[in-house]
């Protein structure tokens, strides 16, 4: 299979598992959307059962992209504010274990995100079949980084053996890329990491990462295509077909 084929075949996987996250939403929920492609095909979907007026929801996007996606396709969307609860969030990922652990941030987007995730009764993670590994570590690990602690979160970053790379702008690769809270990403090269969860917390302790790309314990599910069917993976549970529930599994 050539590479444009088979990235033909990956990008019909994320509109698959989309489609299958959309049959769970529900009239007047409050909705988390995610950032890259595959949360753009769920917002393009949505919008479309919006626009014809078979579901109203309301919405927050972990990014302006997303936000400017939803508010072309008529999504309604609301601010953050106290209290407020997302019924479910549809997101993709870089990389999911099968604890549900996931590697996110390689669209720059991982703190809002994350903090969109945290805010949501449920997270539902859909992604494209080259996304699912035994152990997280292949996708370099993304940090959002405040610009002026830079060279000293380098420095901490490449003594726990991180080898880090500050991330560049597309367009102009001479530029370094921002979030969209104006911050450095940085993109740390760990190899396989056998456990995030000490990983998360020695990220947490170096000043200047506002947050680290490792979601951990965060989604309730996640929807992947294997031979050709949508199919439910949820921590410690054999993978079931997504056909078989006819609400949030
Ligand atoms: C955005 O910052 C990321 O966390 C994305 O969710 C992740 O990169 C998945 O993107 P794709 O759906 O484009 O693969």
């Amino acid at each position: 299979m050539t590479p444009t084929q088979d990235k033909a075949l990956l990008d019909q996987e994320k509109q698959l598992t989309a489609q299958a996250a959309l049959r769970w939403v529900r009239d007047g929920m409050l909705l988390g959307l995610g950032t890259g492609s595959t949360a753009a095909h769920f917002i393009r979907q949505l919008g479309e059962v919006v626009q014809a007026g078979k579901l109203r929801v309301q919405a927050t996007a972990t990014s302006v992209a997303s936000e400017n996606l939803a508010r072309e396709l008529g999504i309604p969307l609301i601010e953050p504010r106290r209290g407020l609860r997302y019924n479910l969030t549809v997101d993709g990922a870089d990389e999911l274990d099968p604890q549900l652990n996931l590697i996110k941030g390689g669209g720059g987007a991982l703190l809002r995100e994350k903090i969109i995730a945290t805010a949501s009764d449920y997270m539902l993670v859909i992604a494209d079949s080259s996304k699912a590994v035994a152990q997280l570590g292949q996708f370099p690990l993304p940090l959002e980084v405040v610009a002026f602690a830079l060279p000293w979160v380098l420095d901490a970053v490449a003594a726990i053996g991180g080898n880090p790379v500050v991330r560049t702008n597309k367009k102009e690769p001479e530029k370094y890329a921002y979030s969209d809270q104006g911050n450095l990403l940085v993109d740390c090269h760990f190899g396989r990491l056998p456990d995030p969860v000490v990983l998360a917390r020695q990220l947490k302790t170096i000043p200047g990462i506002v947050e680290h790309g490792l979601f951990l314990g965060l989604a309730r599910a996640a929807l992947i295509v294997r031979d050709g069917q949508v199919q439910v993976l949820r921590a410690g549970s054999a993978p079931k077909p997504a056909a078989d529930f006819a609400e949030l599994p």
